[in-house]
């Protein structure tokens, strides 16, 4: 089913049937100025070395002439549709422009300027814009948390056309003279809700004030709530908006969303399983938990069941830069399997091979939810996306999954409408079967293919699962398994508490799951929501504190920077 499109004007004028889209290759290239090589480039067959883009997608097609006209814009459309190239293309253009006519020059700063919530997102679009920068001669560099900053500024120093960036290290950079500003006339939010989030929003507003007025401006997202929009008017003057989908949070029809009713952790636990046990040869599955501790027990208890012969890689807050980049490198090759992760990973990441997004915790809001499942179907692929939901006290979860199966025009099963009133259900967990979708074929395809799996890929894998015990051994032995003890007696004492009571008092529910995950808040995207709660309780800046301490940055970042670092980063996440 074709995408429903809405465009706006600076005057909130609907304009939708006056832009002319270009919605082909033929008419992109008319365009004076779209360099033909570029168009060539991801217009090709992959077979030699091009991307093999049949056509524009619908919000390149939409963005490209609005950029090109040089009007700002707020681009609205659901995950894995192409955002980054619908901004990096026009990008490229003003700035060969810009630079041809000598009204700017790169060797003193860059031109084009991105900021990303997430270090990993910032380094793939920084991927994304060298591979299309490639063939119109355009160089980036890139700046974010936890990697050295000595390699980040040698590259800056080259005088790279584009920078992606996190807002923490480039605050930094900022001040300490290894960035200049002033050159930038072309300046992008990507994931803009979650930038403007309260933690993020005072770092962006310092970084624009260096950036010159006259500079056109973008934000992308696939949610943009109606708080975003509000704050975002500081930042961009009467913006042409594009919305690609029915509303302000846009859904992938790609993705078969399903749900499982668990009555306990065990179930959840069985149930993850019986999933990994179904997924095809060379198919990903990514596993969200709400808190770094559930991932890192969820990985760790994954390894350990050898009867899966699944590799599982972790991704969270907790662990230092190198080995998150280990963790997203393996799980991109295929060699690891399975990635368990928290809100890290939530957004902006591409990673084709992923066709199983599994919410092991239920995510706290629609906008976490949509960003979460939208690491798979990416592009034209299918995906599945399957979230565990309880028995009893996930009416507003259930709620807005049945909103979001909805408006992908997906059958809602009636268990998770009777869950989203609060009726009492029996669980799924246990049994063979998740509900809604109907891709009943693919679990069968992949069940063959995934026989294969489960005998030659083991085998292949022996070496690797030993090597890499040896390399954890420390970590599963001594120290973290001591942690690992603490947890089972104390922390589960604590979580049996939230598994009860939470549930059973919504005011202390809020206000103790707010303690509980004060730590871990870099995993929580509840923004607005979010303020609030802290406003109320007067948190917020015992919270951040908190983080300094163990999820500093690497000993290169001083103790200044480590704590802009942090506190970005604990946005970020
Ligand atoms: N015109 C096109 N045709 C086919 N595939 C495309 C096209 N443009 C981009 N892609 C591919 O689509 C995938 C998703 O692109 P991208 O990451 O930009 O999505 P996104 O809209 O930013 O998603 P998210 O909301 O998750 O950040 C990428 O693998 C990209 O290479
Ligand atoms: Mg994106």
């Amino acid at each position: 089913m074709a995408d429903k499109v809405r465009v706006w004007d600076a005057r909130d004028q609907e304009i939708t049937g006056e832009v002319d889209a270009w919605d082909t290759w033929e008419k992109v290239k008319a365009v004076k100025g779209f360099p033909g090589g570029l168009i060539a480039f991801l217009q090709t067959s992959t077979d030699s070395e091009g991307c093999g883009f049949e056509t524009p997608t619908t919000v390149q097609s939409f963005a490209w002439p609005i950029l090109q006209s040089g009007k700002d814009l707020v681009g609205v459309a659901k995950t894995g549709s192409g955002k980054t190239l619908a901004f990096l293309l026009p990008g490229f253009i003003k700035l060969r422009k810009l630079k041809k006519q000598g009204e700017i020059d790169t060797a003193r700063g860059p031109a084009l300027l991105c900021m990303t919530p997430t270090r990993e997102l910032c380094y793939q679009i920084f991927s994304d814009t060298e591979k299309f920068g490639k063939p119109v001669q355009i160089t980036a560099a890139c700046a974010y948390g936890g990697a050295p900053k000595r390699d980040q500024e040698w590259k800056i120093k080259e005088g790279p056309d584009c920078l992606i960036a996190t807002p923490g290290r480039l605050n930094d950079f900022c001040e300490n003279g290894a960035v200049n500003l002033d050159q930038v006339r072309f300046a992008v939010l990507d994931e803009a809700d979650r930038m403007l989030d309260m933690g993020f929003e005072p770092q962006i507003k310092q970084i624009l004030d260096r950036v010159p007025w006259e500079k056109q401006m973008s934000m992308f997202t696939a949610t943009w709530p109606r708080e975003c929009r509000e704050l975002a008017k500081k930042y961009i003057k009467d913006p042409v908006q594009i919305q690609i989908g029915s509303d302000d949070i846009t859904t992938n029809q790609n993705i078969t969303q399903k749900i499982e009713v668990c009555m306990s952790n065990d179930e959840k636990k069985s149930a993850l399983k019986r999933i990994l046990g179904n997924l095809a040869h060379g198919a990903n599955c990514l596993v969200f938990s709400n808190t770094k501790k559930n991932c890192r027990d969820l990985a760790w208890e994954l390894n350990e069941d050898k009867s899966l012969g699944l590799w599982t890689e972790e991704i969270h807050g907790d662990l230092d830069q190198a080995r998150r980049d280990t963790a997203l490198n393996r799980f991109r090759s295929g060699e690891a399997r399975v990635l368990c992760a928290t809100d890290v990973a939530a957004r902006g990441l591409d990673i084709r091979n992923i066709a199983v997004v599994v919410n092991y915790d239920c995510p706290k809001n629609q906008e976490d939810y949509v960003h979460r499942i939208g690491r798979t179907g990416r592009a034209t692929d299918r995906g599945e996306a399957i979230t565990f939901l309880s028995n009893w006290g996930d009416e507003k979860s259930a709620n807005y999954i049945v909103q979001t199966m909805e408006k992908a025009n997906q059958e809602v099963p009636q268990v998770l409408r009777d869950v989203a009133a609060g009726k009492s259900v029996s669980s799924t967990g246990g049994s063979d079967n998740s509900w809604g979708g109907s891709n009943d074929w693919k679990k069968d395809d992949w069940k063959k293919d995934d026989d294969w799996k489960k005998d030659e890929w083991k085998k292949d894998d022996d070496w690797k699962k030993d090597d890499w015990k040896k390399e954890d051994d420390w970590k599963k032995d001594d120290d973290w398994k001591k942690g690992d003890d603490w947890k089972n007696d104390e922390a589960s004492k604590e979580s049996s508490w939230q598994k009860d009571d939470w549930k059973q008092d919504g005011d202390r529910a809020d206000g103790e799951k707010d303690q509980e995950a004060a730590p871990q808040e870099e995993e929580d995207g509840s923004g607005g929501k979010r303020k609030a709660l802290w406003d109320l309780l007067g948190e917020a800046p015992a919270a951040k504190e908190a983080k300094v301490g163990p999820s500093s940055a690497p000993a290169d970042d001083g103790g200044e920077d480590a704590e802009i670092e942090v506190e970005a980063e604990a946005e970020a996440e």
